[in-house]
């Protein structure tokens, strides 16, 4: 008679071969659908996020609203870094210090231009819903006030343009913007202490892409500013999904990956590399702008952000895309010679942003007012 281990039948080396290999294959392939879980759905959230204005009659929803489009607004690293507070007849923007990019932008200059972009998307949005909007500037203050006064409705392109402006990252078509277009940009309303200085001719465009170049060389040479890039990126839709914040790859045109995947890509990039990919992304584009101001304080910033985002808004109107390539602003020892061969005088260079023609790229989140109210 045999014995009960006798009449197990014995595993063959290549069955033990077979099975570590279905193990393995099943291990990650429940890792991967975790990391990219595919039921998971991005577009759901994406248009939950960029869902139209919608008009209603009480006045808190009507707030809600305001406060939703004005989370629209372009903002660094999409850290959101804002805070509303409500009262019957006045909006606050007021800065989410835990939310700053102490790397990157260690005044808070770019903090304060995405505030300023908030800004000008609420003074849109509430001119458009029937209000007359004022502005109390963060002078003394540490906060943007906006009170609100009944008016007649006031719409415009640029209101409809909020829940599509992007910032599209990918390469442009190389086109010029057409004549009638560029006069448009051109003519673009300021605030005060706020210029625009186009570069579309070849030789201005050359001398964008050498700084925007010595400002990549610097930057991705230096493991914090990498660091705060990393805890910014979003890697996959779980990530960016479970977050609602933050720079979500597929965005910007790379694959969904898993985080250790994304993390060590990332911290691999080579300068040199980042510099190229950004040279042809600038050299396939229409032209480039700086958008400068007289001075460096909160109040200016908040300006600056207000004409970028009104440009933003005008360029989407016009079906023109734009993202930035503010290296050589963000890079404090490049500065100020991007300043004099840019020839702005005694104006401080705050953002640099690339133009021309491309396809939609897929849309960021945002977190819900609920979120972001005080
Ligand atoms: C002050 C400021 C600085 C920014 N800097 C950069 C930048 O250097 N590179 C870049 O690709 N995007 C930059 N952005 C764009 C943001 O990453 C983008 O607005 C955010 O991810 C949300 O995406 P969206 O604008 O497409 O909605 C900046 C935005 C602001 C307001």
């Amino acid at each position: 008679m045999m014995n009960k281990s006798e009449s197990r039948p014995m595993m063959s080396r290549r069955d033990f071969l077979k099975l570590l290999a279905v193990g393995g294959v099943t291990a990650t392939g429940g890792y991967l659908l975790s990391e990219y879980a595919p039921w998971l759905d991005y577009n759901q959230q994406a248009d939950q996020t960029w869902k139209p204005f919608e008009m209603t009659s009480t006045s808190s929803t009507q707030m809600r609203e305001l406060v939703h489009y004005a989370t629209l607004a372009a903002n660094g690293h999409n850290t959101q870094p804002w805070k509303f507070a409500l009262t019957d007849n006045a909006i606050e923007i007021r800065p989410d210090y835990s939310r700053e990019l102490s790397v990157v932008d260690p005044d808070h200059r770019e903090l304060w231009i995405s505030l300023g972009c908030a800004l000008e998307n609420l003074l849109i949005a509430a001119r458009a819903s029937g209000f007359s909007p004022e502005v109390s500037y963060p002078d003394t203050a540490d906060f943007i006030g906006v009170n609100l006064t009944a008016d007649t409705r006031q719409d415009s392109p640029l209101f409809d343009a909020i829940p599509t402006r992007q910032n599209t990252r990918s390469e442009y078509d190389g086109q010029p913007v057409k004549s009638v277009e560029m006069d448009q940009l051109q003519t673009l309303p300021l605030e005060p202490g706020v210029t625009l200085r186009f570069a579309t001719t070849q030789p201005d465009l050359e001398t964008t892409v050498e700084y925007v170049n010595q400002g990549n060389l610097s930057q991705y040479a230096d493991k914090a500013f990498i660091d705060e890039l990393i805890y910014w990126l979003r890697f996959n839709k779980k990530e960016a999904l479970a977050s609602l914040d933050g720079l979500y790859s597929v965005c910007s045109g790379n694959p969904e990956v898993p985080h250790f995947v994304g993390k060590a890509f990332v911290a691999g990039t080579k300068p040199q590399q980042q510099a190229d990919a950004d040279a042809k992304k600038l050299r396939s584009s229409a032209g480039a702008v700086v958008i400068a101001s007289e001075l460096d304080n909160k109040s200016a910033w908040v300006r600056t952000g207000q004409v970028y985002e009104r440009m933003a808004l005008q360029m989407t109107s016009l079906n023109i895309k734009s993202a930035f390539l503010n290296q050589p602003i963000e890079t404090t020892q490049i500065r100020p010679q991007f300043q004099s061969v840019m020839g702005l005088g005694s104006s401080l260079p705050q953002l640099l942003v690339r133009f021309g023609y491309a396809d939609s790229m897929p849309r960021s989140l945002r977190r819900p007012a609920n979120a972001v109210l005080l």
